[in-house]
């Protein structure tokens, strides 16, 4: 696969000289035509290669142009192709009748070497670029590969034991070893242990167990059944020699096997760690983040890597977090591989094949097999911890801005006004960095110093506070955060014992060791100390990669991750903590680098129980690993004002659904950048159907507030109308996840795993199982195409059928509709909404119960207080079936106050609205019944919901 990539060394115009001429005369656009497709525009190239530096010369047919020349060079390192990667040619002489001129060039290569390059031809003119790739006409650089795997044997199993189920081999690597990139570990051991019947931990580490594992208490490890697995959904059987391991089906179906042909069984260096397993043709993955990428992984030409990185929303980058799991669909069947590794890495999909690449740490493979996706998720989950369960004022709408007027109470207390005059829905105002005085955390800047009798005046209208806290405590003395965390120890050191210095917003900063027993203990106190002046609801904890504005010194391994997609010119250090500092205990940085956000998470999570115990937190993330939906809910970052990002938007949150992240969410209408009408309104529809619904936007770019365009309030009104009204919905979709790990937003496929043609969407998803949502994502449009999966698919609207098979369709899309359709089989719980959650939950229930083919349809209603973390809740199930909706309670705890007030039906057909309606087989005098184009309404039923009942119409 080739990644593209293009960093310029040198660059600008080579023949500066006759730029002058060319302007002039103004060929425009017709020059590059003289070299496109001429076999005889480059000739005699000729060319050396030592110790990656490429060097040489060639002839290109002269023109009195601003043309510049690059190589691009490409390596294959027996799994990828490396490409992009540039060096300038530059303009030397011309001949004697100007019809060639001497180019010459040198420039030294990435550390992976060069296999082969190209000459590509840039004009640049005026509003212009025309380029030329010589036809592809590669150069081969024979010797200039580095790495040759002809020595990598893998290791022989010489010993075997098995015990109470659990498998242990001792490995020893055969012949001299490959020390490839560093000294190759001479024992292993492999462990294999089988967790449940469908969950099985394959770990391959040393011997001498010295190498980094990640401890238990960071990140869990799952916990093997105490009874003896009779029957198991997978066989796990091995080679002796060399050591390789498949894990399959009882069917034979082979779910992940790492004796791939061609490529080394098992490298296991000081540094570096390699190994592959067998991917089918096209593979369906999904995971393998965070990443800026299309749902469905490409199966080809995927490179992902693995270090936590401050880098907005770039595609095919590493991301803001770790999540080492993907998921495979294949013929309807979902299984998932999770690598228990913290250390950076870069993991390709390549036609055939799944390579890993680690540079630390051990192999702690987890393989779960499904089959369902949510069944797949539940055993994910099973070991890195359930997600943790919302406070259900969350689930409303989120403002936010970063500067613009947001930099006093009262240029906040505007924006709200503005909101409410408007009636848009609000749950929660929220605080960038401004708020601080001079970006310090835990402080009030003056413009703020009336603050908190602002936030006290948003808990009397019932709306939530949310600020932001760095991890970067500045180094000043007198701050009480430093001067406390210093006296407590708790900052990370280099190894001679001076405290590590980076830059971040308040100027020069330390950081924490959340390693360090007390860094808890100090955070907490801190954390508790400022909610005596910000009574705030919970918090928001950024910058947590660890972000860093300048590059310190520290080490880099010889195999470079693709750190920024950079091929190694970007090291692990770019832009963040030093690899060389040591942490408590003299855990070393280079291993944990991916861990900040998370343990930062714990520890935030901790304080926020501690401040106020018994109840549920609410803490927002942006750097995460595998656990951390255990903790805290997360947003994408920065992303941008843009089309593109509208949509990444989706398949970003779908994969946090898969990394046990269920409460996730994007910046409406874009971080950076300037906004359009059109752009924010159509993210106001796109955003109301987040699980994390918040609207935010950076510093320096005109504000994108709902309310400053009249499409924009509609749009929002109506989309947040449909979210306010689903919210005990939505609820209880976060309450199953809280339990079970299922997916609140889900891919297609998710509910419909055996249409093939849901494989490959995600500019579609739906909430739950029961309500589709299909949002236009381009520019200009009115209408939209989606895919309908097999059933009936009723219109959130009109509750007129949309579709009743499989199959696309093209749907109305006007600027202030947002298309969305509910599922027949289902009743969708809802309350008439108010503005902000806490009205809502207090207004009358109603059903949407959507009929099925077969005229029947279910659903359910979970309530609790909405804060507990171990709540007393009611389940209520509903089931219609014919004229008979009945009302059970799976189990009473929680006495619920509104009244069930209306049923629909959606689907009705009996084209005759009923005359009497009965309430346990009496009649109820005050209901209200009105048909219209097959959606029966029953108002005014005043049902209790704290007892089981049947309602029926006659
Ligand atoms: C790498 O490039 C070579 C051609 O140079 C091609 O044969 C091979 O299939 C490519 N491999 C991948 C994984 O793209
Ligand atoms: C390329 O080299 C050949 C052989 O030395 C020579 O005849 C030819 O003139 C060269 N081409 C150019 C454009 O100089
Ligand atoms: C400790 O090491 C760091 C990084 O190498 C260095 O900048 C600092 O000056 C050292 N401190 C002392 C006291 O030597
Ligand atoms: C980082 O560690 C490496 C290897 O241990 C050492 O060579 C290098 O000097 C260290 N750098 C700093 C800045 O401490
Ligand atoms: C927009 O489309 C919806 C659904 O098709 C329709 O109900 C509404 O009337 C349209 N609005 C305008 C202004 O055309």
């Amino acid at each position: 696969m080739w990644l593209t990539h293009s960093m310029t060394i040198g660059g600008g115009p080579t023949k500066l000289g006759l730029l002058i001429a060319f302007i002039f005369s103004c060929l425009c656009g017709q020059a590059l035509g003289q070299y496109v497709d001429d076999p005889s525009a480059i000739q005699n190239v000729t060319y050396t290669y030592d110790n990656y530096v490429l060097s040489g010369s060639l002839m290109l047919k002269s023109f009195p142009n601003n043309m510049n020349a690059y190589i691009h060079y490409q390596t294959y390192d027996g799994v990828w192709n490396m490409t992009g990667t540039t060096i300038t040619v530059h303009w030397q002489w011309e001949n004697a009748d100007n019809t060639y001129g001497n180019w010459s060039f040198e420039g030294t290569v990435g550390p992976y070497g060069i296999s082969k390059f190209y000459v590509y031809l840039m004009l640049v003119e005026s509003g212009a670029t025309y380029t030329d790739d010589n036809n592809g006409q590669y150069y081969v650089v024979a010797n200039g590969a580095p790495r040759s795997t002809a020595n990598c044997d893998g290791y022989d199993v010489v010993h075997t034991s098995v015990s109470k189920g659990v498998t242990q081999l001792g490995l020893a690597l055969n012949g001299k070893g490959c020390a490839l990139y560093s000294p190759d570990v001479k024992y292993l051991t492999v462990s294999i242990t089988p967790y449940s019947k469908d969950l099985v931990r394959i770990k391959i580490a040393d011997a001498a167990n010295k190498r980094w594992q990640i401890p238990a208490s960071v990140v869990p490890e799952g916990t093997p059944s105490s009874h003896s697995i009779q029957t198991k959904d997978y066989a796990v059987s091995y080679t002796n020699s060399p050591f390789t391991f498949k894990v399959s089906r009882p069917s034979g179906e082979v779910l992940f096997d790492t004796s791939v042909s061609g490529l080394p069984s098992l490298i296991f260096e000081e540094e570096f760690l390699e190994i592959s397993s067998v991917l089918p043709d096209n593979a369906n993955i999904y995971g393998l983040g965070d990443m800026t990428d299309s749902f469905r992984r490409s199966p080809d030409t995927t490179l992902q890597t693995f270090w936590n990185l401050d880098q907005g929303t770039t595609r095919l980058n590493n991301g803001y977090g770790s999540h080492p799991v993907y998921f495979e669909l294949r013929d309807g069947m979902v299984h998932g591989v999770f690598l228990r590794n913290s250390n950076g890495m870069d993991v390709a999909l390549v036609p055939g094949q799944i390579t890993y690449r680690v540079i630390g740490g051990v192999l702690d493979f987890y393989v779960f097999t499904g089959p369902t996706p949510a069944a797949a998720l539940d055993q994910y989950t099973s070991i890195i911890g359930k997600p943790a369960f919302v406070p259900l004022w969350t689930l409303g709408f989120h403002q936010c801005r970063y500067g613009g007027t947001w930099v006093s109470t009262q240029g906040i207390k505007d924006t709200v006004d503005s909101l409410q005059q408007a009636g848009m829905y609000l749950d929660t105002v929220w605080a960038d960095i401004n708020y601080m005085n001079e970006y310090q955390d835990f402080t009030l800047g003056s413009s703020f110093s009336d603050w908190n009798d602002y936030v006290a005046t948003l808990h009397q209208e019932h709306l939530h506070h949310v600020p932001i806290v760095d991890p970067g405590i500045p180094n000043v003395s007198g701050y009480g955060p430093y001067q406390d965390g210093k006296s407590s120890d708790v900052f990370l050191k280099w190894p001679n014992g001076t405290l590590f210095l980076g830059q971040v917003w308040p100027g020069v900063t330390v950081y924490a060791d959340w390693f360090h027993p007390q860094s808890g203990t100090w955070w907490t106190n801190q954390i508790k100390k400022f909610h005596q002046i910000d009574s705030f609801d919970g918090l928001w904890i950024d910058m947590n990669e660890a972000s860093n504005f300048v590059t310190p010194p520290g080490y880099e391994p010889a195999y470079r991750i693709n750190n920024n997609g950079a091929w190694g010119v970007q090291g692990l250090n770019s832009r963040t903590l030093s690899t060389n500092l040591t942490h408590y205990s003299g855990i070393s940085e280079y291993n944990v680098h991916n861990l900040f956000g998370h343990y930062e998470a714990i520890h935030t999570h901790s304080a926020l129980s501690a401040l106020n115990p018994g109840q549920r937190t609410f803490i927002l993330t942006r750097s995460s690993f595998a656990g951390t939906g255990h903790y805290s809910q997360k947003w994408n970052g920065d992303n941008a004002a843009t089309w593109d990002d509208l949509y990444l938007s989706i398949p970003q949150i779908m994969s946090n659904q898969l990394f046990g992240i269920p409460m996730v969410g994007s910046d409406i209408c874009g971080f950076n950048g300037d906004t359009t009408e059109e752009l924010c309104n159509r993210w106001a529809q796109l955003g109301a159907f987040y699980p994390f619904s918040r609207h935010h936007h950076s510093l320096g770019y005109e504000d994108s507030f709902f309310f400053l365009w009249e499409s924009v309030t509609e749009s929002a009104l109506k989309a947040y109308t449909i979210r306010y009204t689903l919210l005990p919905y939505l609820y209880g979709l976060m309450q199953q996840a809280s339990q079970t790990g299922n997916a609140v937003l889900r891919p297609l496929w998710w509910d419909n795993a055996m249409d093939t043609k849901t494989y490959g969407i995600d500019t579609q998803f739906t909430l739950g199982d029961g309500l589709l949502v299909t949002p236009v994502l381009t520019e200009g449009a009115n209408t939209v195409t989606g895919y309908f999966p097999d059933g009936i698919w009723y219109d959130w609207y009109t509750g007129s059928a949309e579709t009743t098979s499989a199959g696309y369709k093209t749907l109305d899309a006007n600027l202030t509709h947002i298309n969305v359709h509910v599922k027949g089989g289902i009743i969708l719980p809802a309350q008439y909404p108010a503005k902000t959650t806490y009205a809502t939950v207090r207004n009358p229930y109603y059903l949407i119960a959507a009929l099925d083919k077969s005229g029947t349809a279910s659903g359910s209603l979970y309530v609790d207080d909405g804060i507990s973390v171990n709540p007393k809740s009611s389940q209520l199930a509903f089931n219609l079936s014919g004229n008979t909706l009945s009302i059970g309670l799976s189990w009473y705890g929680f006495r619920i106050g509104p009244k069930l007030d209306q049923v629909q039906i959606l689907g009705y057909a009996s084209g005759r609205a009923p005359t009497t309606i009965y309430l346990n087989g009496r009649r109820v005098a005050g209901a209200k019944v009105a048909l219209s184009q097959n959606v029966l309404k029953i108002t005014g039923l005043t049902i209790d919901l704290n007892n089981k009942s049947v309602l029926q119409w006659k």
